[in-house]
């Protein structure tokens, strides 16, 4: 792995695709074991959730369902204002066990806002599975259920997070230089 130029930034290698993939292998194990028997409905935060969700969902043995989200998403290096649903749910969650895929949780902004519109259709259980978080960043307090990794408040990009819409395609994740 090399550095990588995004627009005017530099990114150097942060966490890899094996380191990832085991990741994603080790949660899947724990889905599996906490929900066998209770046909969870994931639901993936898009766009940066894309490629975390697919390779997650494909690593589960036991029954589920997936569906996918669109909210406003991260402008440049800060959260934007305001979050917007753009794509609404369009599967029944009222009694059905309901898993967040989020590809980060940086300040907690997003769910913030976004759990109360799910929790008012009245699913079984609600919880969160992000593949990185922030917990220097929080603003917003939040349950993380299930983290791949806990990083420090730095920007990083790859599998799937973009910085102003790209560097979304690479198998590991890249982190800024300083
Ligand atoms: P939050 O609302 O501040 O928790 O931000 C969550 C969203 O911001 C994530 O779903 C990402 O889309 C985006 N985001 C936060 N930190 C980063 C980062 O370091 N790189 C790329 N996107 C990020």
């Amino acid at each position: 792995m090399t550095t990588l130029q995004i627009h005017d930034k530099l990114f150097k290698p942060y966490i890899s695709e094996e380191a990832i993939r085991e990741k994603v292998v080790e949660l899947a194990a724990a889905l599996d074991h906490d929900y066998k028997d209770k046909n969870p409905i994931f639901i993936a935060i898009l766009n940066g959730a894309f490629i975390f969700a697919a390779d997650l969902f494909k690593s589960l043995t036991i029954d589920a369902e997936i569906s996918f989200i669109k909210l406003a998403s991260y402008k440049g290096m800060k959260s934007s204002g305001q979050v917007i649903t753009a794509v609404g749910l369009d599967i029944e969650i009222f009694d059905r066990h309901v898993v967040i895929l989020e590809d980060i949780v940086d300040t907690g902004k997003t769910l913030n806002e976004f759990l109360p519109q799910l929790r008012h259709q009245q699913p079984a259980s609600l919880k969160i599975v992000a593949l990185l978080h922030k917990p220097d960043a929080t603003v917003y307090p939040l349950k993380v259920d299930y983290t791949g990794f806990e990083i420090p408040d730095k920007f990083v990009v790859g599998y799937g997070l973009d910085y102003n819409g790209r560097g979304r395609n690479t198998a590991s994740i890249y982190q800024l230089f300083e």
